[in-house]
């Protein structure tokens, strides 16, 4: 079985080098007995060398030795592309992962847009590099006549098409309802809600790509997630793990969260 995954999503955090040393510092610090549980950050490009290379030389250090990953790339692997980062150029840094097709990314007034096709295109080139992209998936808000499992569905297929099924096992899901993620969130979904959605996913998966290769794939939750959701998500969520937002931001909130997913992993 798959370890349990947590995932920091620094976003545009924090503005500068020497907060971003200090955050994950003392994250790693903060989680040193985590032996059971994936950790995973992903900052801001700008400090991605430098906190991966703090991570590679700490390891007999007594700290928690995480995964750092990026928070997008671009499709191509060469030429004359103003402002983009190759899957190569983080193939060569050692980045293991790529949180691909956020909402905020998705969207079209503060994003840039992206729409399916265009992760399908990085989804791929990822899977190149051997690298394991986290594909976010959601809806903007929840219709009564189900439509919303519709759009994931097309979220799905369209992002992961023609991808070669033998990878699909590594894929990791995140399922990220706009209407939970952030300040304006109107509420967390419920664990209910996101197993409701992890059987779904898992079934258009295997429809697409057959049963026996959808069977590492881990589908996690993130939108809101605070230390008094996680036990119910783990029982009665099923859930693989966690994409943290602002609290990953938060050191202590961050270690709470993560050795309750240590204490309940089975
Ligand atoms: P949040 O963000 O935890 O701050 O709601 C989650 C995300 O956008 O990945």
């Amino acid at each position: 079985m798959n370890k349990k995954i947590i995932i920091g999503n620094w976003k545009m955090n924090p503005q500068n080098t020497k907060e971003a040393e200090k955050l994950f510092n003392d994250t790693t610090k903060s989680l040193y007995n985590i032996k059971k549980t994936e950790i995973i950050i992903c900052p801001p490009y700008l400090y991605l060398d430098k906190l991966n290379k703090i991570s590679l030389s700490s390891r007999a250090k007594k700290v928690k030795k995480v995964y750092l990953g990026a928070q997008n790339v671009f499709q191509g692997n060469t030429g004359a592309h103003t402002g983009e980062i190759s899957v190569k150029m983080l193939y060569e840094m050692g980045i293991k992962y790529v949180i691909l097709g956020h909402s905020e990314r998705r969207n079209t007034e503060m994003g840039i847009g992206e729409n399916n096709n265009d992760i399908n295109q990085k989804i791929k080139s990822v899977f190149s590099f051997n690298i394991i992209p986290i594909l976010c998936v959601g809806e903007n808000f929840r219709d009564e006549k189900h439509k919303y499992l519709e759009f994931i569905k097309t979220q799905l297929e369209q992002g992961l098409d023609k991808v070669p099924k033998n990878l699909i096992s590594k894929l990791i899901v995140a399922y990220e309802p706009i209407w939970a993620i952030g300040k304006k969130a109107e509420r967390p979904a419920t664990s209910s809600e996101f197993l409701e959605i992890k059987i779904f996913i898992k079934k258009v998966l295997s429809d697409k790509f057959g049963i026996k290769n959808i069977e590492g794939l881990r589908v996690i939750y993130g939108g809101s997630i605070y230390e008094d959701d996680v036990s119910m998500f783990l029982k009665e969520g099923q859930v693989d793990g966690f994409l943290l937002g602002r609290n990953s931001l938060d050191v202590e909130k961050f270690t709470k969260i993560a050795n309750i997913v240590e204490n309940e992993n089975s």
